[in-house]
């Protein structure tokens, strides 16, 4: 038995040289699931009924990342990335010491750059326009039995001034209706791209470069150090000309783009890193993006306020010609100060001070940006009436969010409404300014030795 036991694990060590070996991977095994916010919708997506037996849909109100883009060249260096890669394509394929499989480095040394990238600045990629299509087929067979809600005559629908999210409304209107239509799109960056209008909440996001930061303090712990070691060493990087974050980072972009670019083709990148090196890089970005649109920048669960209420007032509105559905596409910064104002992803254990030993702990957390906002999420909120009550679900990328102050598949309008009820007054409180807040402290201060000094 013993002996038995010990030849598998000589086999299991054997393949675990191959366990690395990307190449010979099969498509569910690979490490891409987790490109935090480059993440591809159908690795995340559920398939949630929207449609429940026994009670009539009369409402639908949708927010949607747009599909995976191109990046925008006026703000993305195509020509430096494509150039230090390549430089390190050479590196590594000269060196001697790397234990990547010889298929992976096979790939590794084939490697050109693919320059569609910065023909199609913006522009949705193959991967996109598959999600534009899987989004309104969803749709279709989620609401289908009532033709009122997907009738052209009874959509809004609105984008940003992107052209990656006007690209996204389109496609996904014509994969709706079969037609091209865009005299019915309406621009909304007031509502669309709120964080925008904010100064403090882009002086917070500026901030975080600092190295006083948390997310700078995880990347110069020992943790973080390591994982970037172990990729250099693995690469054949002798330990003292290993690379350095900011590398590590482009190959890791590389890899989420080509999948991004399309999903069916191989990335060369990829070999580069096991999966427990993906989630430390996805923590890293996570970390980021916890203060700059989640629940860790403090003005986050109002910002989206106005988004709010224009979802409340669609739900109540009875007006028979207002719309039966409003469906807009945005960023995912929108998406995720959405979800942070709406509350629905509340993680109850902050972020470690400095270090971490490990992210079996972290990696429980709620705030997920793979699984909230690939490229294609979407926020469905739905009403519905069943037989005199009228009710609400919300779904996110498919799934059922269970909303923990409302009742499970029973959730009354009414409840769902008063909860946020505290956001009417949106002008006040959507975007503090910076000396408010600071009078605000200053005021605690003064209020609390004045409280000490009269006992
Ligand atoms: C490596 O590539 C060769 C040729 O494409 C293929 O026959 C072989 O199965 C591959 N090996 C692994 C471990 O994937
Ligand atoms: C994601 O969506 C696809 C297509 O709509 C569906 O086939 C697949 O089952 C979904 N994934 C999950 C995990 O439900
Ligand atoms: C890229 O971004 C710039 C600046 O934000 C914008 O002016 C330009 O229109 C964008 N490019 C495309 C193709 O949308
Ligand atoms: C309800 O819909 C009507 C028709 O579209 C619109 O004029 C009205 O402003 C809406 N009411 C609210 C509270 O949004
Ligand atoms: C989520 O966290 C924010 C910030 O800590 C807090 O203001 C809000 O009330 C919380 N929401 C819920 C639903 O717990």
């Amino acid at each position: 038995m013993f002996l038995k036991v010990f030849v598998l694990f000589f086999m299991l060590k054997l393949i675990s040289g191959e366990e690395n070996c990307y190449s010979s991977l099969d498509e569910q095994s690979k490490p891409f699931k987790h490109f935090a916010t480059k993440t591809i919708y159908s690795m995340v997506n559920g398939s949630a009924q929207y449609s429940i037996a026994g009670c009539t849909t009369v409402k639908v109100w949708i927010l949607s990342r747009h599909g995976a883009v191109y990046p925008n060249a006026s703000t993305f260096d195509f020509d430096d990335l494509s150039a230090t890669l390549n430089t390190l394509r050479t590196e590594i394929e000269g060196n001697s010491m790397k234990t990547l499989c010889p298929n992976d480095s096979t790939l590794l040394n084939a490697w050109i750059f693919n320059s569609n990238g910065k023909d199609n600045s913006d522009h949705l990629t193959t991967e996109g326009l598959r999600e534009m299509k899987t989004l309104a087929d969803a749709y279709k067979e989620g609401f289908g039995s009532n033709t009122d809600l997907l009738d052209i005559e009874k959509i809004r629908f609105r984008h940003t001034t992107e052209h990656r999210s006007k690209q996204s409304v389109l496609e996904f209107a014509s994969n709706l209706f079969g037609i091209e239509k865009d005299d019915i799109l309406e621009e909304d960056d007031d509502l669309l791209k709120f964080y925008e209008k904010c100064p403090t909440w882009k002086a917070n996001r500026d901030e975080l470069s600092g190295s006083e930061s948390k997310p700078s303090k995880f990347e110069n712990s020992p943790f973080f150090k390591q994982t970037i070691k172990d990729i250099s060493t693995r690469l054949g990087y002798p330990d003292t000309e290993q690379l350095d974050v900011e590398k590590v980072k482009k190959m890791w972009d590389m890899c989420r783009y080509d999948k991004a670019w399309d999903m069916a083709s191989e990335s060369a990148w990829c070999s580069a890193f096991t999966s427990e090196q993906v989630n430390v890089l996805e923590y890293d970005e996570d970390l980021k993006l916890y203060f700059t649109t989640g629940q860790g920048g403090k003005i986050n669960s109002r910002l989206a306020c106005h988004t709010v209420v224009d979802l409340l007032d669609h739900l109540e509105n009875k007006t028979s010609s207002s719309p039966m559905t409003i469906i807009s596409f945005a960023d995912a910064e929108a998406l995720q100060l959405l979800l942070t104002t709406l509350g629905t992803h509340n993680d109850t254990v902050e972020p470690p001070e400095e270090d971490l030993n490990d992210l079996s702990d972290m990696n429980r957390r709620k705030w997920k940006s793979s699984v909230i906002s690939p490229y294609a999420s979407n926020l469905v909120v739905v009403k519905y009436t069943c037989d005199e009550e009228e009710i609400v679900k919300v779904f996110l990328n498919q799934h059922e969010l269970q909303l923990d102050w409302c009742e499970n598949d029973k959730c009354k309008l009414k409840e769902f409404i008063e909860n946020y009820r505290w956001m009417e007054k949106c002008d006040e409180t959507f975007c503090p300014n910076m000396a408010a807040t600071l009078y605000g402290v200053f005021g605690m201060v003064i209020l609390a030795v004045s409280l000490i000094l009269i006992y």
